[in-house]
């Protein structure tokens, strides 16, 4: 029997490592590495939208494709307030699950779980699923985290109007300093949307089997748990913890280089100059450590800065100084990236809906490199 496949003839595609520099599809929401533009969503620059949106402003630009006006924003924020409230199932689930468990997994199998109780009936309710994440997972997150601290079952209801207060507010009880959430604020909206990274094409890519959206928001938090992506904040601020002044960071970076590690926070892979997100984190990350005695941190992320431009021409990413800038809001370490699917969930969300608005599953190919065709060998002739 002959195999007919549309697999182009051996020898005439290309194969990308990694899928380096591979055009996978199209997208209207964000312009990541294009001469001349920089970063955008839809159109508005990073600057700008850092220096004038709020968080929310920025996923209503995404999942409506428009900033919002003034009624717009505010029923926008209203429904996401509503949105807050922890089914007593998801709770008990909150409550059993380690207190040793990485809070990404916390949100991972959060995620799944709220897809049982509450699932998406049909695409229709796409939008409202968002929502409701963007609503729920800062309560989601610090209701297992405080009562696994404290005992305490806290309220997810509370906390002010906006996400990046009612995170602030639940992890230390209290209402935070409008310094603290603007910086907050401004984190989120850094991390919301950045074309077809790993875990974005993560969730892309099972959207387009047309599953469902809790589905391919798990998965993308899988993805987006491991240090090369997400995970990289937490990793940079073990790494500034370990040095205990900048002179110490500069040796001990020397060794390492020459051991060949990465350092964790540099580099990107289409970034080959600089991360246009790095200058306006570290702007805060130098304003916050300089309101909280900490200025020991950045001075030393200052310095593992110099030295990986003088000795590798690297530059740091969004999630090297967003580690000192989330370490001088009192956050712990093993939230940072936690923060980072806070903010996601409205990239990921609006992808999903580009996804499905125009579908065609994703399903690439591999090169072969395996053993040549071979006869069935018994199991009894096997040694
Ligand atoms: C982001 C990242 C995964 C991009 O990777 P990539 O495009 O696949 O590039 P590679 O990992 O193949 O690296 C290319 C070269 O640069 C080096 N390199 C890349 N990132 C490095 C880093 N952070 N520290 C030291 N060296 C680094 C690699 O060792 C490699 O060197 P070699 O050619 O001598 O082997 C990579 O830069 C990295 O691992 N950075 C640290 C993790 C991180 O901060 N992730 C968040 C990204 S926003």
């Amino acid at each position: 029997m002959s195999h007919v496949s549309n697999r182009p003839a051996t020898g005439t595609a290309t194969l990308r490592a990694g899928l380096d520099g591979v055009l996978a599809g199209e997208t209207r929401l964000s312009t990541v590495g294009i001469t001349g533009v920089g970063l955008t969503y839809l159109g508005y620059s990073i600057e700008d939208l850092a220096e004038h949106a709020t968080f929310e402003e920025v996923a209503y630009l995404l999942l409506y494709g428009q900033l919002p006006t003034q009624p717009q924003l505010k029923a926008f924020r209203d429904r996401i307030v509503a949105h807050r409230g922890i089914p007593p199932e998801l709770c008990q689930v909150l409550e059993r699950i380690p207190s040793s468990a990485h809070p990404m997994d916390v949100l991972r199998t959060a995620t799944s779980m709220l897809g049982t109780l509450e699932p998406e009936k049909s695409p229709q309710e796409a939008l409202h699923v968002s929502e409701r994440l963007l609503g729920i997972m800062p309560g989601v997150l610090l209701y297992w985290y405080r009562f696994h601290q404290s005992g305490q079952r806290i309220d997810p209801t509370i906390g002010g109007d906006s996400i990046a207060e009612q995170f602030l507010w639940l992890l230390h009880g209290r209402p935070p300093e409008a310094l603290h959430v603007r910086a907050m604020d401004v984190s989120l909206i850094l991390y919301a949307e950045h074309e077809w990274n790993a875990s974005t094409f993560t969730a892309r890519v099972v959207a387009s089997t047309l599953s469902d959206f809790y589905s391919a928001i798990t998965a993308a938090i899988g993805a987006l748990r491991g240090p090369l992506h997400g995970g990289a904040n937490e990793a940079a601020m073990e790494l500034i913890d370990s040095m205990r002044d900048p002179d110490y960071a500069e040796a001990r970076l020397l060794e390492m280089l020459a051991k060949k590690e990465k350092i964790m926070g540099f580099g990107h892979r289409v970034y080959k100059s600089c991360d246009p997100r790095s200058d306006i984190i570290q702007v805060w990350a130098r304003k916050l450590c300089e309101a909280t005695d900490l200025m020991l941190l950045y001075d030393i992320s200052e310095r593992i800065e110099a030295v990986m431009r003088r000795e590798k021409k690297m530059f740091p990413n969004l999630d090297f100084y967003s580690a000192s800038m989330y370490r001088s809001l009192g956050i712990p370490t093993p939230m940072f990236t936690p923060i980072f699917v806070l903010s996601r969930v409205s990239g990921w969300s609006a992808h999903i809906l580009e996804q499905r608005a125009n579908n065609r599953l994703i399903r690439p190919l591999a090169e072969y490199v395996g053993p040549e065709p071979r006869p069935w060998q018994p199991l009894e002739s096997r040694s």
